[in-house]
């Protein structure tokens, strides 16, 4: 089974996956931002898609689950916001030529290789003094929430291996995760293109 199937598969499970509100951190950094384009990957649901269509920005939303963006795609229509919804695996998706001014990757967690591949991938889609919001499961998360692989969670290194060429705006480890009920720590890193 494909992990887009396998992800299809637990979406389908249950009515709603993932709480509707929005990363409280990306409606704090985004509060600075003039509205403009950006790029959910790996939106699941849509919350934060949902957020930045709500606060005036031009969202396009990638997942390769077509169950939750179905959901996201009804959920748009009920608030009445505008959401570009693509099935379509993250990686793929970064090959095209579009440009933001914001990139959004939330808790998306493959290999260390594979994320620091996505971070040189989406770095190149963003708009010069435009900006990547990424947030995920610390390493220290390890055993208490997340993947339970160390591989797929995330440190400091790995931010200042990718983007060596960018301005690191913010990068810490936050604990106060309201959203998910816990408080194993989250990685949090804010890029501006250069
Ligand atoms: C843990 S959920 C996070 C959802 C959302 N970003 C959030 O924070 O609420 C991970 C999502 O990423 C999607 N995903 C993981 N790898 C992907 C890939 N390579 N291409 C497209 N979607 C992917 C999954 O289908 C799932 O919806």
């Amino acid at each position: 089974m494909s992990n887009a199937q396998m992800w299809n598969e637990r979406y389908a499970g249950i009515d709603r996956l993932w709480i509707p509100e929005p990363d409280p951190k990306l409606a704090d950094v985004i509060s600075n931002f003039s509205p403009g384009k950006a790029l959910d990957l790996g939106c699941g649901e849509g919350r934060n898609a949902m957020y930045l269509a709500k606060t005036n920005w031009e969202v396009t939303a990638v997942d390769f689950s077509s169950v939750a963006l179905e959901r996201l795609a009804r959920a748009a229509n009920e608030a009445g916001v505008k959401v570009d919804t693509i099935c379509s695996d993250i990686f793929d998706f970064l090959d095209q030529d579009d440009s933001y001014d914001l990139i959004v990757i939330a808790n998306i967690h493959p290999s260390r290789t594979l994320r620091l591949e996505l971070y040189k991938k989406a770095i190149k889609r963003i708009s010069l003094g435009g900006h990547l919001f990424l947030i995920g499961h610390h390493i220290e998360s390890l055993g208490i929430v997340g993947p339970s692989d160390p591989d797929l969670l995330m440190d400091d290194s790995e931010v200042t291996e990718a983007f060596v060429d960018q301005k690191i705006v913010r990068l810490e480890k936050i604990t106060d995760i309201a959203d998910h009920g816990h408080s194993a720590p989250s990685l949090l890193a804010v890029i501006e293109k250069l």
